[in-house]
C-alpha cells in the first residue's frame, strides 16, 4: 500500500506544483502584477460619502428644456476639480468641457491596440419640492444609514463614483493600459441636446469607435418579484424609442344651437378612444425579455419554474400574464399614454379645432415607422390629421453573448463585488437616457447602475425621499474601481474547438 499511496502522492503533489505555475503564469498574465486591491482607510471611506452629499447640495436642477440652473452647473464643474484634484492633474487624463456644462475625460491607455470604451452619467436633476421629504432634497443629509437628497439614485452617484473610484486608482498609481472616456452630460433630464449630443459628435469627428459604453438605467433588484427572494442583476441592452403624436381634427366652426352632426371634439374623442382600446401588438418572445426569464425560471417555486423553463410551450400563457401588470406590461408592448387634451373656447361654440397629443413608448422590436402605421390604420379616419412633435427609434439591441465584452466584463464585475447576486440578465429600459446619443459610437451599450433597488424605491426616482445607503454607495465605488481594472485584463474567450 505504501509503494502506490507515496507515488500517488508525487503525482498530486506534481500535478498541484505544474497547475500552481501555470495558473500562476497566466495569473500575472491576465490580472497584471499592478492588480490594485480595494482596501481604503476609514478616513478615505468617511472622505468619499461626504464628497457624495456635497455634490447633492449643489442644486443642478434641469427645470425645462429651456431653463436649468446655470449657476449650479457651473458650480458643480468647480467641485469636481476640488474633490477629485488627482484626476485633473494625471497626465494619463485629458479633461475638457463641451457645451458649457458637460465634462468629457479622456484617459489615456499604454496600449492603443486595445479599443476604448466609455462611462456615462448626468449630473443634472429633476426639480423637487420640499413638500413630502424627510430632509430638504438639497441637504445631503444622512440619516439611519442613508444618505438623502435629488440626484442620489439619479444620477450623481454614478458621477462621483467613477470619478472617485479614478481618483482612488491614481492615487495608487494605477496606470491605465485600456483608453476610456468618461462623459458626464448636464442636461440629461431635459434630453441631452447640449450635453451628450455634442460630446458624441465631438467623438465621432475624432474618428473614435467605442468597445462599449455603460450608462445608468437598470440596477441589482431586491424583493422585485414576488417569489424571487434572492437579488438579480438587470442588465438593459435596449432602450424604448417614442414618439409623441399629435392628433387634430379641424372644422367650420358653428353654434351650439344648431350643431352638425358629428364635432371635431366627437370625431377626435372616437379616434382617441380607438387608440387606447386597442394596444400597440404584444412583443413578447422577441427581444430579450425571453432570455432573461428563462435565467431566471429555476429561482421560481414549481410549477413557475417548469412554465418559465418552457417558453416554447407556455409562451401564449406567460406573454398574457405579463400584459396584467402595468411595468411588465410596458416590457412586452409599445404603450400609448394619451397626455394632452385639448378643444373648445366657450359653452355655446361648437369648436373648430380639436387636439390631443399621445406619447408611445415604442418596443425595440419596432419602429418609429411601423407605430404610425399602425395608428393610421386604427384611427381610420381621414379627417383626424397626424403631427409627429418628436420621434426617435429604439436603440437597437446590444449583444449580451459570451463574446460581448461589455457585457461580459459588467456581469463579471458584478459576481466579484456582489458574491450573493447569483444571476444577471439582460433586459429593456423602459425610461430614456443620455445613451441614445452616442448610438453611432458603438454596438455595446449596456444601461447598469451598481445599486441595490427595492421595488418601492423607483417611485423616489424624480419623487419624494430620494435616496441611496453609504452601503450601496461604497459598493458602487467599489464596482467602478474592479470594473476599470477588469476592462485592462480582458481577455477575448477562447473560441470552442471542435475536435477533428
Ligand atoms: C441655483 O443654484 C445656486 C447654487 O449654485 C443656488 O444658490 C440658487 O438658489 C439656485 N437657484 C434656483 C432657482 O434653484
Ligand atoms: C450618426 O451618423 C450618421 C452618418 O454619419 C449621421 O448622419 C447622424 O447624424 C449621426 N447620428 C448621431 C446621433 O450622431
Amino acid at each position: 500500500m505504501a509503494g502506490p499511496s507515496v507515488s500517488a502522492q508525487v503525482l498530486a503533489a506534481a500535478l498541484l506544483l505544474l497547475l500552481a505555475t501555470v495558473s500562476g503564469s497566466t495569473d500575472r498574465k491576465s490580472r497584471g502584477s499592478s492588480r490594485i486591491p480595494f482596501q481604503f482607510s476609514e478616513e478615505e471611506r468617511v472622505a468619499f460619502k461626504e464628497a457624495l452629499k456635497g455634490a447633492i447640495q449643489i442644486p443642478t436642477v434641469s427645470f425645462s428644456h429651456e431653463e436649468s440652473n446655470t449657476t449650479a452647473l457651473a458650480e458643480f464643474g468647480e467641485y469636481i476639480r476640488k474633490v477629485f484634484p488627482t484626476v485633473f492633474q494625471s497626465s494619463f487624463v485629458q479633461h475638457e468641457v463641451v457645451g458649457t456644462y458637460s465634462h468629457l475625460f479622456t484617459v489615456q491607455g499604454s496600449d492603443s491596440s486595445l479599443q476604448p470604451y466609455m462611462l456615462m452619467a448626468h449630473f443634472d436633476v429633476v426639480p423637487a419640492l420640499e413638500e413630502g421629504w424627510e430632509v430638504p432634497p438639497f441637504s445631503g443629509l444622512e440619516r439611519d444609514g442613508f444618505i438623502y437628497g435629488r440626484g442620489t439614485l439619479d444620477n450623481k452617484n454614478s458621477v462621483m463614483a467613477i470619478l472617485q473610484a479614478l481618483e482612488l486608482l491614481l492615487i495608487r498609481n494605477y496606470s491605465p493600459k485600456r483608453s476610456f472616456f468618461i462623459a458626464l452630460g448636464h442636461d440629461e433630464e431635459v434630453s441631452g441636446k447640449n450635453g451628450a449630443t455634442k460630446i458624441s459628435a465631438l467623438l465621432q469627428a475624432r474618428g473614435v469607435q467605442l468597445a462599449f459604453l455603460v450608462d445608468e438605467g437598470s440596477f441589482i433588484l431586491e424583493d422585485f418579484i414576488p417569489n424571487i427572494k434572492k437579488p438579480f442583476a438587470m442588465i438593459s441592452v435596449s432602450e424604448k424609442g417614442a414618439l409623441d403624436l399629435m392628433l387634430q381634427v379641424n372644422m367650420t366652426p358653428s353654434h351650439s344651437s344648431a350643431p352638425p352632426k358629428e364635432t371635431s371634439i366627437g370625431i377626435l374623442s372616437a379616434a382617441v378612444s380607438r387608440l387606447e382600446q386597442t394596444p400597440m401588438p404584444n412583443m413578447f418572445g422577441r427581444g430579450p425579455l425571453k432570455k432573461a426569464l428563462k435565467l431566471l425560471a429555476k429561482e421560481f417555486p414549481f410549477p413557475a419554474n417548469i412554465v418559465l423553463s418552457n417558453l416554447w410551450l407556455f409562451r401564449p400563457i406567460v406573454s398574457r400574464l405579463m400584459e396584467r401588470n402595468h411595468i411588465t406590461n410596458a416590457l412586452v408592448r409599445t404603450t400609448t399614454a394619451l397626455t394632452l387634451f385639448k378643444a373648445g373656447i366657450k359653452v355655446n361654440v361648437i369648436p373648430p379645432l380639436a387636439q390631443a397629443t399621445i406619447n408611445f413608448r415604442i418596443h425595440p422590436s419596432q419602429t418609429v415607422h411601423e407605430v404610425l402605421e399602425l395608428v393610421k390604420k386604427i384611427v381610420a379616419d381621414d379627417r383626424v390629421q397626424l403631427h409627429v412633435l418628436r420621434s426617435f427609434d429604439p436603440l437597437p439591441v446590444s449583444p449580451s453573448d459570451e463574446h460581448a465584452m461589455g457585457y461580459q466584463l459588467l456581469q463579471q464585475t458584478i459576481q466579484s463585488v456582489f458574491p450573493e447576486v447569483n444571476i444577471v440578465v439582460p433586459s429593456i429600459c423602459i425610461a430614456n437616457t443620455d445613451s441614445r446619443h452616442y448610438a453611432n459610437l458603438t454596438n455595446g451599450i449596456y444601461l447598469f447602475n451598481p445599486v441595490f433597488l427595492q421595488s418601492r424605491d423607483f417611485s423616489s426616482i424624480h419623487g419624494i425621499n430620494e435616496k441611496i445607503s453609504v452601503q450601496n454607495y461604497e459598493n458602487q465605488v467599489k464596482f467602478m474601481f474592479e470594473l476599470i481594472q477588469n476592462a485592462d485584463t480582458y481577455k477575448e474567450p477562447i473560441p470552442h474547438q471542435h475536435e477533428l
